[in-house]
């Protein structure tokens, strides 16, 4: 349990309720949705009437009685037709606000049921760029894993390669044609690489002859036909050398670099226990697994194609076997473009029929596209898919009109300027993508997005400096935090905004939402930026104020760092912008 306000509130209610004699599970409480009346409410009493036969407002009553003796509570009253309304002391909401100062995890609680999870992000391809596709799963997927290492469970990341279907195939073939055999693979570099499958693309258009022997060869490499193998492994290396830069810069974290292909015994296992089984048939010269009607009409999953080749699904099916067997997965989550949603429920459904891995839960957090102002996938002005590196690099140029130039101000060179640009730019980029519901799709904007004001990620970080030069200050003039109390609204009210912080992190860790950190972070810098308007720090009426309201400011200052941190961005200690 976390030392919450409301969780605190909760417990005291819970004890009321127990030592009545009533059922706990209707003690719950919380923030109110009439402000104007109290901090907290609980409406348990209706429904415990209801069960009981009784008045609610009753019922309320005896509840509130006991209640109001206990003098954390600075107002119990019953409204309405039998709603608790619970408004605190000043007292125990600055203890409460001292408990968080001084806790490491700032009041946050763990999962009680830690477990094991495995996510699946990335998701990128041999011989392709990262494009503008690739943001969403990369900055969802490490916000989500921070978020769940935060409360305690134990995630392994796994980027999931793509690197074991027939675009392997073409570009071999590509080469073939090209130079008469693959005496020079190993010296093609990923430009070069990626431009033979833009070629083979084409060429696998028009041709099917092509489009044959590009099948024949990805069965080679399968198959692991020396000189196809040692080919292919050239391409797999020099792609994944190349994707750990953007993912390197983008700060998001794999455990392990695994991919399709490393699935690929575990594929033969698979399709034997399904024949085993009887539950995989020949169709067509392919090996498939029909799907139950009863879970919804849905095409049947191809385990092996009439080739030979292993496709994408068995490779799915076979790594949660794995993940399974050898991670000790207990939850696996894949953060992938929703348009995959049914390619993941045909393969949820086969593990479960062939019960690969009984008892985990398998999700898939399935993500709206990045769309450019005509609300269609973002594209480059010449109507290409826009590369990840090239959008990030546009984000920066943008940021870095709005900085000094480097030498302008003391102790900022080049190198300093250019770590807040990045800074700056991926805060930006991020807090754009992670503001809006993960299912949602948005439109990427280039001019509001890096700035100071406004729902953007280089506002907090602004907030953040902002506090951090608050402190600078008062620690030159012999001021430090002290102990809290409350003695104005603005106090109180930023107070009990700060209290909030273990429910928003516990909300977006259940549903898997980073939305609503990015929600509370941004109404906390408002909140505290109204209070410091309104309650001065330095020029407060006396120490013991000024202290206290330090300690607060302290206190967002954590919050907001710990929050931005979840969302994958760092915090300058100090914001320039240009004079
Ligand atoms: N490489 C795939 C693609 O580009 C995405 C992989 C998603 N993850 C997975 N386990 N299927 O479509």
């Amino acid at each position: 349990m976390s030392l919450s306000l409301e969780n605190a509130v909760n417990q005291k209610v819970a004890t009321v309720f127990a030592e009545l004699g009533l059922d706990n599970k209707f003690a719950s409480v919380k923030v109110s949705d009439r402000p104007d009346l109290s901090d907290f409410q609980c409406n348990g009493a209706l429904a415990l009437a209801k069960i009981e036969h009784k008045n609610p407002r009753e019922i309320a009553g005896i509840i509130a009685a006991k209640l109001q003796d206990d003098k954390d509570f600075a107002k119990v009253s019953v409204d309405g037709p039998g709603f608790l309304n619970l408004s605190l002391a000043d007292e125990f909401i600055a203890r409460n606000m001292q408990e968080m100062a001084k806790d490491e995890r700032l009041g946050i609680a763990k999962d009680e049921n830690a477990h094991k999870i495995v996510m699946d992000f990335g998701g990128p391809n041999v011989a392709k760029a990262l494009h503008v596709g690739h943001l969403r799963s990369a900055v969802v997927g490490e916000a989500i894993r921070r978020i769940e290492v935060l409360v305690g469970n134990e995630v392994i990341s796994d980027v999931h390669f793509g690197d074991w279907g027939t675009p392997m195939g073409m570009i071999l073939a590509e080469i073939i044609k090209q130079d008469g055999n693959l005496d020079k693979v190993e010296s093609y570099d990923i430009k070069q690489i990626s431009n033979f499958y833009k070629q083979a693309n084409i060429r696998c258009k028009e041709d099917e002859s092509a489009q044959e022997d590009a099948r024949i060869i990805t069965t080679k490499i399968q198959d692991k036909v020396p000189e196809f193998y040692k080919a292919w492994q050239h391409l797999r290396k020099v792609s994944v050398d190349d994707v750990k830069k953007i993912y390197h810069e983008l700060d998001a974290h794999f455990d392990l670099w695994l991919g399709e292909s490393d699935a690929h015994e575990v594929c033969k296992e698979v399709v034997k226990l399904a024949h085993d089984k009887g539950v995989s048939e020949v169709d067509d010269g392919a090996t498939i697994i029909r799907l139950d009607e009863s879970k919804g009409q849905k095409p049947p999953v191809i385990l092996v194609k009439r080739d030979g080749g292993f496709g994408y699904q068995l490779t799915d099916i076979a790594t949660i076997k794995m993940r399974y067997d050898d991670l000790g997965a207990q939850e696996i989550i894949y953060v992938v473009d929703k348009r995959q949603a049914l390619h993941f429920e045909q393969v949820f459904e086969v593990a479960e029929k062939l019960n690969l891995a009984p008892k985990v839960k398998l999700e898939h957090i399935g993500f709206g596209t990045v769309n450019g102002a005509d609300g269609k996938p973002f594209k480059t002005r010449d109507g290409g898919v826009m590369n990840l590196e090239d959008l990030i690099k546009i984000s920066k140029d943008k940021v870095r009109e709005s900085l000094p130039a480097p030498g302008e101000v003391e102790g900022y060179g080049e190198k300093e300027i250019e770590k807040m640009v990045e800074q700056i730019a991926m805060a930006a980029i991020k807090f754009q993508d992670l503001k809006n519901n993960i299912a949602s799709g948005y439109v990427f904007e280039l001019e509001d997005f890096a700035k100071f004001e406004g729902k953007t990620g280089p506002y907090i970080q602004y907030a953040v400096a902002r506090i951090n030069s608050i402190l600078r200050k008062a620690k030159d003039k012999g001021l430090t935090p002290g102990s809290i109390i409350i003695t104005t609204k603005d106090e109180r009210d930023l107070a009990l905004k700060i209290a909030q912080l273990n429910a928003a992190v516990m909300r977006a860790h259940t549903e898997k939402e980073p939305s609503i950190i990015t929600d509370y972070a941004y109404t906390l810098a408002q909140v505290f930026s109204s209070f410091y308007n309104a309650a001065p720090i330095m020029t407060a009426d006396n120490k013991e104020l000024a202290q206290s309201r330090l300690a607060l400011a302290k206190l967002v200052r954590d919050i907001l760092v710990k929050l931005l941190y979840l969302l994958g961005i760092e915090t300058p200690e100090v914001m320039l912008k240009k004079a």
